[in-house]
């Protein structure tokens, strides 16, 4: 009987990295590493993770993702997100497995008045959509077999994400004013796995915007978690200029998801059908 396919996470302990652990355990055998047990800055330490597991796949989940200390550590973000995805698609091209490279709208610079599709010109803002930038066309330029998978305003159970943090003010401030100018597709962990998922059940490699169907602004997400929470802690509408913060973010993070749907056969969930699939089982009761 032929060997069951075995994928390796990378940042397995990680918001995506948690959920994937246990979202591909239906179809592979996996695997997964964190620090310290894999520093994936080091080329060795990949190596020796990809001989002692031989994964047919490879999610690279690991990441800086705190976007705005990464402005004051612009060499930890490029040696991390922008480097480090090419020593990963070395030791993979030389295994031959599949590297799924995880990215984000933050390579856009958000100024497009319809959706991003995969081909348009990148722009990043921050230091971060620069590394993340980086990190793909590292990926690229090995020339190996990848998949590179942009998402954007992810959330999932472990992680610091909205979501959680609208979650606890809602209960802990007596009125919130949340950002109304720009615009995304909040998207699940869940979801980023069965899209990525379906990438896999096909041949397809390249670039991908991996999102949640529908569009809304930060204001709009809040007031659905808050609706979800059944809280009545009062919103209200504000404009980015009222929240400086280190990092700009892009206006715009809307992300056409045709050529996923065009190469696959599946179709994204709305992102407030993935909102409600997952307040019911952050908040399900114990039984
Ligand atoms: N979160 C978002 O809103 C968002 C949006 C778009 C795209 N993305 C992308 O989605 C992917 C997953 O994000 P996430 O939110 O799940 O990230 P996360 O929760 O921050 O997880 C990243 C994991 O990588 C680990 N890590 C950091 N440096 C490492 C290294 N040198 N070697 C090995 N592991 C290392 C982290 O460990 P420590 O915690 O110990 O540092 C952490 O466990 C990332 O590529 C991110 O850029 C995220």
């Amino acid at each position: 009987m032929d060997r069951r396919s075995r994928m390796l996470v990378l940042g397995c302990r990680g918001m995506l990295g948690t959920t994937a652990l246990r979202h591909f355990a239906a179809r592979y055998e996996m695997s997964g590493r964190d620090l310290p047990e894999i520093d994936i800055t080091q080329p060795a330490s990949i190596e020796e993770a990809l001989r002692d597991e031989s994964p047919d796949v490879v999610l690279n989940c690991a990441a800086y993702t705190a976007v705005d200390d990464c402005e004051s550590q612009p060499e930890r973000a490029d040696s991390i997100n922008g480097v480090a995805p090419g020593l990963i698609a070395k030791a993979c091209d030389a295994a031959g497995a599949l590297l799924v490279q995880i990215s984000t709208d933050y390579v856009f610079d958000g100024r497009q008045q319809r959706p991003y599709i995969e081909s348009d010109a990148t722009g990043p803002l921050s230091v971060y959509g620069r590394s993340k930038l980086r990190g793909e066309q590292e990926v690229r330029a090995v020339g190996g077999a990848h998949l590179i998978a942009r998402t954007a305003w992810l959330y999932g159970p472990g992680g610091r994400n909205f979501v959680e943090t609208i979650s606890r003010l809602l209960t802990t401030q007596p009125a919130l004013r949340i950002v109304d100018d720009q615009h995304g597709s909040p998207t699940s962990t869940f979801e980023l796995c069965r899209q990525i998922e379906a990438l896999l059940a096909t041949s397809c490699r390249g670039t991908y915007h991996t999102v949640c169907d529908g569009t809304c602004s930060w204001y709009d997400f809040a007031l659905a978690i808050a609706a979800a929470r059944q809280s009545e802690t009062p919103i209200a509408p504000c404009s980015t200029g009222a929240f400086p913060r280190p990092a700009p973010r892009p206006a715009s993070s809307r992300l056409s998801t045709e050529k996923l749907q065009r190469d696959t056969d599946y179709r994204p969930t709305h992102w407030r059908a993935a909102l409600t699939e997952y307040m019911e089982e952050r908040w399900r009761p114990s039984s």
